[in-house]
């Protein structure tokens, strides 16, 4: 049986790129395999948080995973915090995991910045306790954006060096699921730059609490060039604003690029700009009121993450046990 564990941090302002880059593809995942969706609120506090802003975050999230359609009888969703042996096997893998590997991770790197002396310990091992996540339940698929394949692959490694160290073979390899169009959404201000919410300007992220006037004004004022949009992929060249926006189109109107570069190729931005803030109205319109009501029910949503929590811990119990035992703990 295939297993596939994802994770999103509950960092705040949920957008557009954390829905067609994630969120939306889970949807599909949950008819094929066994899910669990975590909000990673452990992951989240490697970067100081407001504590009422990281419990509003973190049913945010839950409240979006929901309302864009995972269904919570089905798959399990729930908060990583809940679920402790997340945090004992990273430990155990921490002594597996060598530091040379975790200097080459490159989002440390770019998170840390120039002041790498005061990062937090947390967010250096921060892959490590990623490796737990997938490694707790025996995941064998992981959907991942391309930014996070290098934390997969140090997944890989910490499963095979344990397994190695230990004669065993306890951990399975993992592989990724990367999806096509709408894996990576880039800033509207900037198409060379992943959409992201540490962006200071509001105007480079449709976000999922935007009302219809902000989005279509957002998308009015995304940034283009002066040509005519390309009649097919090829003339994205050089042009990654086309590239972003009409890859944005084709994500949520389930199309491929090729087929709304056939469809808009020749017209201004001006008027592709409008068909897209439409489309984008529509699509995110009905998620958003969803969100919104779950969001006036936390006890409801609350409820969910802690039932997902009961599961995921079911799950996680033997194999915990298994490696408890393995490495001789008493
Ligand atoms: N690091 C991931 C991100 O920032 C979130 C994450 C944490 C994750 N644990 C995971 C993703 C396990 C997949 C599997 O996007």
């Amino acid at each position: 049986m295939s297993r596939i564990f994802s994770g999103v941090q509950p960092t705040g302002d949920l957008h557009l790129g954390n829905y067609l880059g994630a969120i939306r593809n889970w949807v599909r995942l949950q008819d094929d395999y066994e899910c669990l969706f975590c909000v990673v609120d452990m992951h989240a506090i490697t970067n100081w948080q407001d504590p009422a802003e990281l419990r509003a975050n973190t049913r945010e999230v839950a409240a979006a995973m929901m309302a864009s359609g995972i269904d919570p009888k089905r798959n399990i969703i729930f908060n990583q915090s809940r679920v402790p042996a997340h945090a004992e096997l990273a430990w155990i893998l921490n002594c597996v995991a060598r530091l040379g590997w975790l200097n080459r991770m490159t989002q440390f790197k770019e998170k840390a910045g120039k002041n790498r002396e005061n990062a937090s310990v947390g967010l250096f091992a921060y892959p490590v306790l990623m490796a737990a996540d997938i490694l707790l339940y025996k995941a064998t698929h992981v959907p991942v954006g391309e930014d996070q394949k290098q934390h997969l692959e140090l997944t890989r490694d910490i499963a095979q060096k344990f397994n190695n160290d230990f004669k065993k073979e306890l951990f399975p390899v993992v592989e990724p699921l990367i999806f096509g169009a709408g894996t990576r959404v880039m800033s509207l201000r900037d198409g060379t730059n992943k959409m992201s919410k540490s962006d200071p300007s509001q105007q480079s992220r449709i976000t999922m609490t935007d009302d219809a006037d902000a989005i279509a004004r957002k998308v009015r004022k995304a940034k283009t060039d002066p040509d005519v949009l390309p009649g097919s992929p090829t003339g994205f060249a050089g042009r990654p604003e086309a590239a972003n926006l009409m890859g944005i189109y084709a994500a949520l109107s389930d199309t491929d690029i090729s087929q709304v570069c056939q469809d808009f190729g020749g017209q201004q931005f001006s008027a592709f700009k409008q068909s897209l803030a439409d489309l984008a109205v529509a699509k995110l319109a009905p998620i958003q009121d969803e969100m919104r009501r779950l969001m006036d029910d936390p006890a409801y949503v609350e409820g969910v993450l802690a039932d997902g929590a009961k599961k995921a811990q079911a799950m996680a119990a033997p194999i915990l046990a298994e490696v408890r035992e393995t490495v001789g703990f008493l």
